[in-house]
């Protein structure tokens, strides 16, 4: 990748834009008003934005690596609040994707250093649906399903946090859970039933 390039698209991308709406920049600069949090992977092949084709200012974007939610990550409970509780966003998504590095790492034994902490998180995952997990005999498979059941895990997450919470009395909020296929390109929305995952942990957690 030629860095000097980029400045080059730039520029290219900016004439484009005001091609198409001259005052395109200066509009953009007066405040954003996105309707929907995106949590995914930071995986190079998994674009939050041009996957779902949309434009700039329309989605809040936070990635990390296997689009977890841990409740103690500062960065993902900043960017939960400020998008929930400020912009005041009615969905957030939760995208995982086949064919996921954070995933696949999570389910062998090798030791990746400061990265063991993070893909503990995938492997509690793991444990909580060994049962189902460890039936599943095809090795891409239960990788792939590992992938799903780490998107619900993680919106359950979303959904214990206070923010979600808060939103969830005061207004309609819809949390979703997706999964990007490489693959084939496709968006897939895995329709998890949150009142009966939230039914089965709801006294654990105190929820409403
Ligand atoms: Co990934």
């Amino acid at each position: 990748m030629n860095i000097e390039q980029i400045f080059v698209n730039n520029k290219n991308w900016i004439t484009n834009r005001l091609k198409v709406d001259e005052h395109y920049f200066e509009n953009l600069s007066k405040g954003q008003n996105p309707d929907i949090l995106y949590i995914g992977c930071s995986d190079s092949r998994v674009t939050a934005e041009d996957l779902m084709g949309v434009q700039p200012g329309d989605v809040f974007v936070h990635r990390n690596i296997a689009n977890m939610v841990p409740n103690t990550d500062l960065s993902a409970m900043s960017v939960i609040n400020y998008a929930v509780s400020h912009l005041k966003v009615n969905h957030v998504v939760v995208c995982g994707h086949y064919y996921c590095g954070g995933v696949k790492a999570a389910m062998q034994s090798a030791d990746l250093g400061i990265l063991n902490p993070w893909l503990r998180n995938i492997r509690d995952v793991y444990r909580i649906h060994r049962q189902e997990l460890d039936a599943i005999a095809d090795d891409e498979a239960r990788y792939k399903r590992l992938v799903e059941l780490n998107v619900q895990e993680q919106c359950v997450n979303v959904l214990k946090t206070a923010d979600v919470q808060r939103a969830y009395r005061e207004r309609k909020i819809t949390v979703h859970g997706w999964v990007f296929d490489i693959h084939s390109g496709k968006l897939i929305d895995l329709k998890i039933n949150f009142g009966e995952v939230l039914d089965q942990i709801r006294e654990i957690y105190h929820l409403d």
